[in-house]
């Protein structure tokens, strides 16, 4: 199939790499996949989680990190780069096989890893100046637990220094406890972590515009369930923009109806929010 019969295959809305790289017979786009997820993650990353330190914390080159629930490590190592110390923690000892196993890839000496649950932190008062805590708080379904993560991360944190989480917000399109999820109301972790002695600095819904970006380039490709798809679509461009600018409502006015976010109809327009939390009065 010639590169110009491509044009009559605009209205599909996805499909399989194979079938795509098929019809091109073009190496360039395997390439171009594998790439997109490299650059997803580190898009996310920047946007969402660092512009925050970078903006916001403001933090200094010597800062002591915390990596709760580090998994394969892919921030812990993003901070070591950073920062001058890093320690990480993950209750699964493969996930810390794996991180370990990962941040020697990258020659680093000034990050530790350690099998520690975070309900009991295994780590002196006032240690870190930043606990970051990435989609981990969500996955312990005990209450009691829960509270004791949170008032153990900011035990460790020193006076002035912040907590950082990122969790799914409640959504109306996600069951709100799964086997493995059990998402919480804004209003719940400020009131955990007020208890435990740090007030909220800062917090940003997660809207739909970065994904929205990628309809921009009209092809792009993602992966689910370990398959590459391209997407091909003019006609989507405009929905996409109109989604991005519900979104972008959606997030300004969550700050207004996060509480209740999960009986609105316009929770599924933000799917996370970043909770920033900072030891000591406000
Ligand atoms: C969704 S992963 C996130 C990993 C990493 N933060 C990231 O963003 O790539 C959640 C991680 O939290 C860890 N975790 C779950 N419960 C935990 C607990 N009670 N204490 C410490 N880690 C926990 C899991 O083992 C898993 O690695």
């Amino acid at each position: 199939m010639e590169e110009g019969e491509l044009e009559k295959y605009w209205d599909f809305v996805a499909l399989e790499a194979k079938d795509f790289e098929k019809m091109l017979r073009v190496e360039k786009w395997r390439k171009v996949a594998r790439n997109w997820l490299a650059d997803y993650a580190d898009k996310r990353a920047y946007d969402f989680v660092l512009k925050v330190i970078d903006d916001v914390i403001k933090l200094d080159k010597s800062a002591k990190i915390l990596d709760v629930g580090c998994g394969p490590g892919k921030w812990s190592i993003l901070f070591a780069k950073k920062f001058s110390s890093t320690t990480a923690i993950d209750v699964s000892p493969k996930m810390i096989l794996l991180a370990r196993e990962n941040a020697k890839k990258h020659n680093l000496g000034n990050v530790e890893f350690h099998v520690m649950n975070v309900s009991k932190l295994n780590f002196p008062d006032e240690t870190y100046d930043l606990v970051n805590c990435i989609t981990v708080l969500q996955h312990v379904l005990n209450d009691d637990d829960w509270r004791s993560a949170v008032h153990e991360m900011v035990r460790v944190t020193k006076t002035g220094g912040h907590i950082l989480l990122f969790e799914t917000a409640p959504n109306l399109a996600i069951i709100r406890r799964t086997r493995h999820l059990a998402i919480r109301t804004m209003r719940k972790y400020i009131d955990e972590f007020r208890k435990a002695g740090a007030h909220f600095a800062y917090w940003r819904a997660v809207d739909l515009s970065l994904p929205v970006t990628f309809f921009g380039l009209k092809t792009y490709s993602a992966s689910f369930n370990k398959k590459v798809y391209y997407f091909m679509s003019k006609s989507i461009l405009f929905s996409a923009g109109f989604l991005s600018f519900l979104s972008l409502v959606a997030s300004v006015l969550a700050e207004l109806i996060d509480y209740r976010l999960a009986e609105t109809p316009l929770s599924f327009l933000s799917a996370g929010r970043i909770l920033l939390f900072k030891k000591g009065k406000a």
